[in-house]
């Protein structure tokens, strides 16, 4: 008899995962890679005490997209990788640019006092977090300031993650002292910290699929990083059709180095390769 926990996907079941996990994310899947598959999928198996990958495929196509296995599968074909003021360039610009300029023209009555982010993608919340931190510093001690910075990822555990905002020492090691102290406790002696009430509140966590279109009001800037590198072009251009919707004339998309998208911004100014102005 062959042991499941030993065996690995064939090509047939390659294709079937990879086009499921396609129409569900949108992520594209390499067919080489039946390995790393086999593992993450015996990790389900495991889990639920289903025998087979067949058996496992047709579980998960009879459940509702709102039964947490779902989620589990997802959890591990998806890669979760983040922590605060990751890419230091984009923060740079937030710090130096975006928010100085934005708070300019506040000054000069060319607009309200009103600041909408979106991290899409947001994984466990903290480049939602980074957002907080440095739009508080940036509006300074000014008050009547409404601020909504929404994150949102496909992933139901991420998500939640995310809402008790709980960083340990890797997620916090680029997030300058300043900060820190000023927006984060440290929590008993570990080297684990607590996001304050004072970011808390500006933060609100939704499970959200980049394929279908968010119901939320325009945004002024949205952080859609490291995400779309894992789509092909079609389920990219879903993606990006669904953000730009909600994009103000004027509103910025901070995008990742590496997610492949620069022909496909008709209607923005690229300002950095990763940097696109809504027209
Ligand atoms: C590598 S993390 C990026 C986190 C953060 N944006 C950053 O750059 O540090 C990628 C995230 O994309 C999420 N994701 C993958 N497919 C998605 C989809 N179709 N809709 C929304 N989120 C998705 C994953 O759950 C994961 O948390």
């Amino acid at each position: 008899m062959v042991n499941v926990m030993t065996q690995e996907v064939t090509d047939v079941q390659m294709k079937k995962y990879a086009k499921l996990i396609y129409d569900t994310a949108g992520i594209q899947v390499s067919l080489q890679k039946k390995q790393l598959m086999s593992n993450r999928l015996r990790r389900r198996l495991k889990a639920t005490g289903i025998d087979c990958f067949d058996k496992y495929i047709k579980h998960l196509k009879s459940l509702k997209p709102s039964n947490p296995e779902w989620d589990c599968f997802l959890q591990e074909i998806t890669t979760h990788e983040t922590y605060l003021f990751r890419d230091e360039t984009h923060w740079k610009w937030l710090q130096q640019t975006f928010m100085p300029e934005f708070v300019k023209e506040v000054t000069h009555n060319k607009r309200q006092k009103n600041l909408r982010v979106w991290s899409a993608a947001c994984s466990t919340g903290d480049e939602a977090h980074s957002i907080a931190c440095c739009v508080l510093d940036g509006i300074g001690l000014q008050q009547g300031w409404e601020i909504n910075i929404i994150g949102t990822d496909i992933g139901i555990g991420a998500v939640e993650k995310a809402r008790e905002g709980v960083f340990n020492q890797r997620a916090m090691k680029l997030v300058p002292d300043v900060m820190k102290k000023r927006y984060f406790d440290r929590m008993g002696q570990v080297d684990v910290w607590q996001a304050k009430p004072t970011i808390k509140k500006l933060l609100n966590f939704k499970q959200h699929n980049l394929l279908n279109s968010l119901n939320e009001r325009p945004f002024d800037l949205v952080f859609l990083k490291n995400v779309l590198i894992y789509f092909n072009t079609e389920s990219k251009l879903t993606a990006i059709k669904h953000v730009s919707k909600l994009m103000k004339p004027g509103s910025y998309l901070v995008a990742g180095g590496a997610e492949g998208i620069g022909d496909m911004m008709q209607g923005y100014e690229r300002l950095h390769p990763w940097l696109f102005r809504k027209q």
